[in-house]
């Protein structure tokens, strides 16, 4: 099972920061099934990234389309990845909410992999609706990127399937896990159009949106989910170290 704890903006101070990635290291010691991958800010992963040796990974929020030269604020994967990164979360919802769009994250996915870095894509659908027409978003969202991938980089994709209407609440709100089940079959089912068919069936799909430790074990038992993307529930010590410890 794959833990990607996403910090969003939650940590802002370096001490807070190291104190989680000790944490982290220290369950990930103990845990046998669960791989941690933390996603700090950028500037966070300039701080703990470099020379980690441990088993705990590091993948960035986001990643910039552009690649070096002259681009004010901009991170790109190269830069990612010679921080230490293995990861790169591309298309949250949050960053859809400001206005990003699928041809850029179709970019953003190219550019990940172009940098060794491994994109977990996230889709979600802002409400769903009795005719199940939230399913067709979903295709949209994957179509958008899965179709301009090379066959082999196309492998390497995560997709994280997080319900915009389950983020940030509480365990309550989050999707049922029957639900999580049919949605993860679902989400295999779309990608048999890009990946061969036993590659499909077996593609590793996270689910995100109020993951806490009262709701871990249910969404994880039985859905064939491959782990979750967790935020508010990732940056608290106390229910993090529950979530890890549920996973086993
Ligand atoms: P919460 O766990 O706070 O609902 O956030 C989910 C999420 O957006 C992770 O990327």
């Amino acid at each position: 099972m794959l833990i990607v704890a996403n910090w969003k903006s939650y940590v802002e101070k370096r001490d807070e920061a190291k104190k989680l990635l000790a944490l982290s290291k220290r369950l990930s010691a103990k845990s046998r099934r669960t791989k941690i991958v933390l996603a700090p800010s950028f500037a966070h992963l300039g701080v703990l990234a470099p020379g980690n040796r441990s088993k705990v990974k590091f993948a960035a929020q986001d990643l910039s389309t552009t690649t070096v030269g002259p681009a004010t604020g901009e991170v790109s994967g190269a830069t990612l990845r010679n921080l230490g990164a293995e990861y790169v979360i591309i298309g949250h919802s949050e960053r859809r909410a400001i206005g990003e769009t699928d041809t850029v994250i179709a970019e953003k996915a190219k550019r990940a992999v172009a940098n060794g870095l491994i994109p977990i894509l996230c889709i979600g659908e802002k409400e769903r609706d009795a005719d199940a027409h939230y399913l067709l978003t979903l295709k949209k969202q994957l179509h958008a990127v899965f179709e301009p991938l090379a066959p082999r980089d196309r492998l390497r994709v995560i997709v994280a399937y997080e319900p915009v209407w389950a983020i940030g609440k509480h365990a309550g709100d989050a999707l049922a896990s029957s639900d999580l089940r049919e949605m993860v079959l679902y989400i295999r089912k779309a990608l048999s159009e890009y990946l061969p068919g036993k590659s499909a069936k077996v593609a590793p799909v996270i689910y995100g949106g109020s993951v806490e430790p009262s709701n871990i074990r249910g969404l994880a038992g039985g859905s064939d989910i491959d782990g979750f993307l967790v935020g508010h529930a990732s940056v608290d010590p106390v229910p993090f170290a529950a979530l890890v410890k549920a996973l086993g």
